[in-house]
């Protein structure tokens, strides 16, 4: 082999160690986010999290009533010398993100009003699909000293997916469930990070100026993501992300141009306890369980030919034909068809509207897809309470 073959060969080796490492997950690449996302292989990530510099714009020092110095962002990686700066850099690595994301990968960027908004332009134009913006309401925000505008309590993410056609992940039913069966709204109540959680340095300073709280970061993993995911961050910090990441079974790859806060992310992962595999199973999301028509109920006999249907005020009355369908006097169709024809409306989930009677009380029909299931082999587990129409 010639001396220019080898050194290409040998040059391919490296890179495909570096991306076999960087595809392993779980670990901090410390450099420049441009240079370390080129290294990442394309569609290899299922979600990023971006906390990106602020570009604050701070020109002054801020000083509390009694002259004490605001602990604010002021360090270098926040300075850029112009939006249009701001702008480059930001196009840069989110063009980046959206190459290495899988095809249902998705996207979540958080921000302030410096630089939310310039980045929510930057992601559509690049083809990103914005699925929600959240509002993360600080529960004791920083007060306004000056006193001159409102006091700034919140900040914004962006949840995006790569494209619009993009299946991207969202636990719908264990956000649910977390919410005392509430659907979850794009308002979230949190503190921001203090206490233990806050790293310090040696001098018992604030080891890093905007570490996010991991009560945000667990709520935006377990909503988007699945145990065993692979989720990036490209500005790591101290590496909220992977000490989340780490305890919800995901995989994580963190980027950090700092060495200090690398070592910090470091130092904090490497403290972290992965939950066990029970603990963090999730409520299924009935899109993802397996689907069992209504006819199947029917021809299992789970539901004979036949029987009468109502609606919950029993002010409807339909009839179970054999082939699955409903009927009506002068009306026919599935059920939920016939469920939005009787109520004169375009859409209806025949599974909640229509009810079989047993011992004279009303059950939804949804109740006999889990006994279909079962029947079916598709599940072991069976709710007692559920029970065969006559
Ligand atoms: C807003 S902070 C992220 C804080 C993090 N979410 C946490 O909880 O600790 C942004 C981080 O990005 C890093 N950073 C800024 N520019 C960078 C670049 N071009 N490449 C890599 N890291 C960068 C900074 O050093 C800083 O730690």
């Amino acid at each position: 082999m010639g001396e220019r073959r080898r050194r290409s060969a040998a040059a391919a080796d490296r890179g495909s160690l570096a991306r076999d490492r960087a595809l392993a997950g779980n670990r901090i690449l410390v450099g420049d986010c441009l240079d370390e996302l080129r290294r990442i292989p394309d569609r290899s990530v299922d979600l990023v999290f971006a906390d990106p510099p602020y570009n604050l714009q701070l020109s002054t020092e801020l000083l509390r009533p009694n002259n004490t110095r605001v602990d604010g962002v002021d360090d270098a990686w926040d300075k850029f010398g112009s939006f249009e700066e701001y702008d480059r850099f930001t196009r840069a690595w989110l063009a980046e993100c959206r190459r290495v994301l899988k095809p249902d990968g998705a996207l979540w960027l958080i921000g302030s009003y410096h630089n939310v908004f310039r980045l929510g332009v930057a992601l559509q134009d690049l083809g990103f699909w914005i699925l929600n913006d959240v509002v993360w309401r600080k529960v004791n925000p920083m007060p306004n000293f000056r006193g001159r505008r409102f006091t700034n309590a919140h900040e914004t993410l962006i949840w995006a997916a790569r494209d619009q056609k993009s299946r991207y992940t969202f636990n719908y039913e264990s956000l649910k469930s977390s919410n005392d069966d509430l659907q979850m709204r794009s308002d979230w109540l949190f503190p921001i990070c203090s206490g233990p959680e806050r790293l310090k340095d040696d001098g018992g300073r604030k080891a890093h100026p905007t570490q996010k709280p991991e009560a945000l970061l667990h709520r935006v993993l377990l909503a988007t993501t699945n145990p065993g995911d692979t989720v990036l961050d490209p500005f790591f910090g101290t590496g909220t992300t992977g000490a989340v990441a780490q305890r919800l079974g995901r995989r994580w790859i963190g980027i950090e141009r700092d060495t200090d806060y690398a070592k910090a992310a470091h130092e904090r992962i490497a403290k972290v306890t992965a939950l066990s595999d029970s603990a963090l199973e999730t409520t299924p999301s009935k899109r993802t369980e397996p689907r069992v028509p209504f006819g199947t109920i029917v021809e299992l006999g789970i539901l004979r030919a036949g029987s009468k249907l109502y609606d919950e005020r029993r002010s409807v009355r339909a009839e179970v034909k054999a082939d699955g369908t409903l009927a009506v006097p002068g009306s026919r169709g599935s059920i939920h068809r016939l469920g939005a024809a009787v109520q004169g409306k375009t859409a209806c989930n025949g599974w909640t509207f229509w009810h079989y009677e047993r011992g004279g009380v009303l059950h939804p029909i949804d109740n006999l897809r889990e006994r279909a299931k079962v029947e079916l082999g598709l599940t072991k587990t069976h709710r007692p309470h559920i029970i065969a129409a006559e």
